[in-house]
């Protein structure tokens, strides 16, 4: 595949047809930046060393529902320069756009070596398709593909993403440190409480979501205030994809998913869900369960507990407060079109199945 053949946007594991052709009834123009995203995109990552460039396409041709890059499309209808017929796709929010997939993309090639996790996008992990220093590698080329890009968008926007990605890696490593299990004795541990998975969450996850509505708030031209709502909307839509995340990986199957169900508990995560379970595990078989060395079977026993138990309504509860509060954040940006399509995005990161 060339730059000048890009993948077919929607293509495996999107974002479901109808909520996108809702936004188009709608009249909220978001095809043209997503299809011009998809296109620079596959630009962007092109390199001259045939193996980069493999690699660097590898989960871009995956799938993937790029919900980032909607968010951009769609808080860019906040302000006055927003798409709009006669320019359905504006070049600062398709920049927008492509910057956040790419960090998005490159910090799934290393949350898949962090997590050892098998499969991402309904295909083999980077890592598990080739190695390790591969994924890293690939990962940290498209950081550089990001940032070279979000040159050309200016000082703010460069500096926006670097916060974002402090966050997120502060997140990433808040996880690690409180997982249980063979974390090595050198590296402080935290105690995996519900706080302590907020606050992970909060950077690995909302961050970046709560940038990507920033982003589409400020390069439309919203007022200062409004881009503060507009980011303040897309944390809380990031806290619940999160947990709705987290939900999946216990109730769904690679089929929806694309992943591999289990692989937070193989890794020693306790998420929302499991957290809830171990709170109230009166004949300790689930901690027994946990407390050891996960093979398959004491996964699967895992899931069953915990499919059968009340915790993933428990956890959906928590992420609809957040959904609220998303909504909460809108309030501002008075009655029209563009409001009512991001309540719906912010339900839809909650009820979606994969
Ligand atoms: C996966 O993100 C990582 C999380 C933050 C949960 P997505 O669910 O947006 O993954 P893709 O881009 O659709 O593959
Ligand atoms: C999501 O982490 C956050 C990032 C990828 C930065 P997870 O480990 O929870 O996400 P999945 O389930 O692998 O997509
Ligand atoms: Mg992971
Ligand atoms: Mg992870």
């Amino acid at each position: 595949m060339t730059a000048a053949d890009p993948p077919p946007r929607a293509a495996r594991l999107s974002i479901p047809d109808p909520v996108l052709t809702q936004l188009e009834d709608d009249g909220l123009l978001v095809a043209g930046v997503l299809d011009a995203v998809e296109a620079k995109l596959s630009a962007q990552v092109t390199s001259s060393h045939a193996f980069v460039d493999r690699a660097a396409r590898y989960l871009i041709s995956a799938g993937g529902k790029r919900f980032r890059p909607l968010l951009v499309a769609l808080t860019g209808h906040l302000g006055p320069d927003g798409p709009t017929p006669e320019d359905p796709a504006p070049a600062a929010l398709v920049d927008a756009g492509v910057i956040v997939e790419l960090v998005h993309l490159a910090t799934l090639y290393h949350d898949d070596v962090i997590d050892e996790a098998p499969a991402r996008r309904g295909t083999p992990s980077a890592n598990s398709r080739w190695d390790n220093t591969v994924a890293i590698l690939t990962g940290d080329y498209l950081f550089a593909r990001a940032s070279d890009l979000s040159a050309d968008l200016g000082v703010e926007v460069t500096r926006i993403m670097a916060r974002t990605l402090a966050r997120l890696c502060e997140g990433q490593i808040a996880e690690v440190q409180g997982s249980i299990g063979a974390l090595p004795q050198e590296i402080p541990q935290l105690e995996p409480t519900r706080e302590h998975y907020l606050e992970v969450i909060s950077g690995k996850t909302a961050s970046l979501i709560a940038t990507s509505c920033r982003y589409g708030a400020l390069l439309s031209g919203v007022d200062p205030d409004g881009v503060e709502a507009a980011a303040r909307y897309g944390w809380n839509v990031g806290m619940a994809f999160q947990l709705s995340d987290d939900v999946l990986d216990i109730a769904s199957d690679h089929e929806d998913s694309g992943k591999t169900p289990g692989t937070d508990l193989r890794e020693g995560v306790r998420t929302l869900p499991v957290l809830l379970a171990l709170e109230d595990d009166p004949d300790g078989e689930l901690a027994g369960l946990l407390a050891t060395e996960l093979g398959d079977a004491e996964v699967a026993r895992a899931l069953t507990l915990l499919r059968g138990s009340d915790v993933l309504d428990r956890a959906r509860d928590v992420a609809a407060g957040y959904v609220d509060a998303a909504i909460g954040e809108l309030a501002g940006f008075g009655d029209r079109p563009i409001v009512t399509a991001l309540q719906r995005l912010a339900a839809y990161a909650l009820d979606r199945t994969g």
